[in-house]
């Protein structure tokens, strides 16, 4: 049976916006995480706390969290990748991180620079002050499904490195669907692997949509008992080093999924469709949710 309740966390100022070229500004970005967390999201991945000469468009993440509306209840997290992230992250008041490795060797390299052990050992002393801090860790792994250098990549493999992310003290660990190659049943299999290392209710899917398959994948997590899903507002996103990555399923779009499952989330459709309204606005594109463009055709 479905899970009653599901957990989506919006990554789209993070996901979806660190792959802009143009420049937005921490107002527009502010706006959008304020916007979010009134539609009812619970859950909102703010920034990035990276090298600036690597991701240009998440150097303001700390002006971003300074002059969000922090609403109770919500939990306003950030990327990390190294101790010098988690130091900025600290000092911009943030208290929940996540740290992103990857199944692929050479992903790993063009993404963070090190290979896969070499990122585990540097979240060993950054899991250890976030600890201190009373910071909750979130893990990613990154082209569960594939990956964009070296093509098929084993389930073992991820199941390897989701269970060093969790062994290390990360609450959940999110499975990244990175290039959206993945299809329902491998998504299975997959699920049916990791959680052999993981405990289910320990893991979240976070699915690319750039072949059309992000809503079919969550469908076939559900089915596997996995109950948290990340997603962004009006299918924004993709990752700046994996070449030919779209935007993740659009959170519109995953919402009418579960309204129509009858799935608890919390979150307000209309105004997470106006959420998306703005900020494709902003950024000059078409609403990239079938869901809101169905709904204006209509
Ligand atoms: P590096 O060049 O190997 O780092 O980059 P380094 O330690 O050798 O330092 C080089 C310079 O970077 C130094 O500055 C450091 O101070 C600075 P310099 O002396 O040259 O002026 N530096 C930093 N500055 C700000 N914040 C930091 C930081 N660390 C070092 N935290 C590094 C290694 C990891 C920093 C780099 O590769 C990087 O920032 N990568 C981030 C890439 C990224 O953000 N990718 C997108 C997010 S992951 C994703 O989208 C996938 C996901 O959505 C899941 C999925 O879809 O699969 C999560
Ligand atoms: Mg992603």
């Amino acid at each position: 049976s479905l899970p009653k309740q599901v957990r989506l966390v919006e990554v789209g100022p993070r996901d979806g916006l660190q792959n802009e070229r143009q420049p937005i500004s921490v107002a527009d970005k502010v706006r959008l995480v304020n916007d979010l967390s009134a539609a009812g999201l619970s859950y909102i991945e703010v920034g990035s706390f990276v090298s600036p000469k690597w991701v240009p468009q998440m150097a303001g993440s700390a002006e971003v969290f300074a002059q969000i509306q922090r609403k109770a209840g919500v939990t306003y997290a950030a990327l990390t990748p190294n101790m010098k992230g988690l130091e900025a992250a600290i000092e911009a008041g943030v208290k929940e991180v996540a740290v992103f490795g990857a199944a692929s060797e050479a992903f790993s390299q063009k993404n963070i620079n090190c290979s896969i052990a070499e990122s585990l050992a540097r979240f060993a002393p950054l899991m250890e002050a976030a600890r201190e801090h009373d910071i909750r860790v979130r893990g990613y792994v990154s082209c569960v499904l594939g990956c964009p250098y070296e093509g098929e990549v084993a389930p073992g493999k991820v199941a390897e490195v989701a269970r060093e992310l969790y062994a290390m003290g990360c609450y959940e660990v999110s499975l990244g669907d990175t290039i959206g190659t993945g299809t329902p049943g491998k998504t299975r299999a997959l699920f049916d692997t990791v959680a052999r290392e993981v405990p289910r209710e320990r893991l979240a899917g976070h699915f690319h949509d750039t072949y059309g398959q992000a809503l079919a994948n969550i469908y076939a997590s559900l089915l596997e008992g996995i109950a948290v899903f990340d997603s962004s507002v009006a299918g924004l996103g993709g990752c700046p080093y994996a070449k030919g990555a779209s935007g993740n399923v659009a959170s519109e779009d995953v919402l009418y999924m579960f309204n129509g499952l009858d799935i608890a989330t919390g979150i307000d459709l209309d105004a997470l469709i106006a959420a998306g309204d703005r900020i494709s606005r902003v950024l000059g594109r078409v609403n990239g949710s079938r869901v809101a463009r169905a709904r204006h055709a209509g």
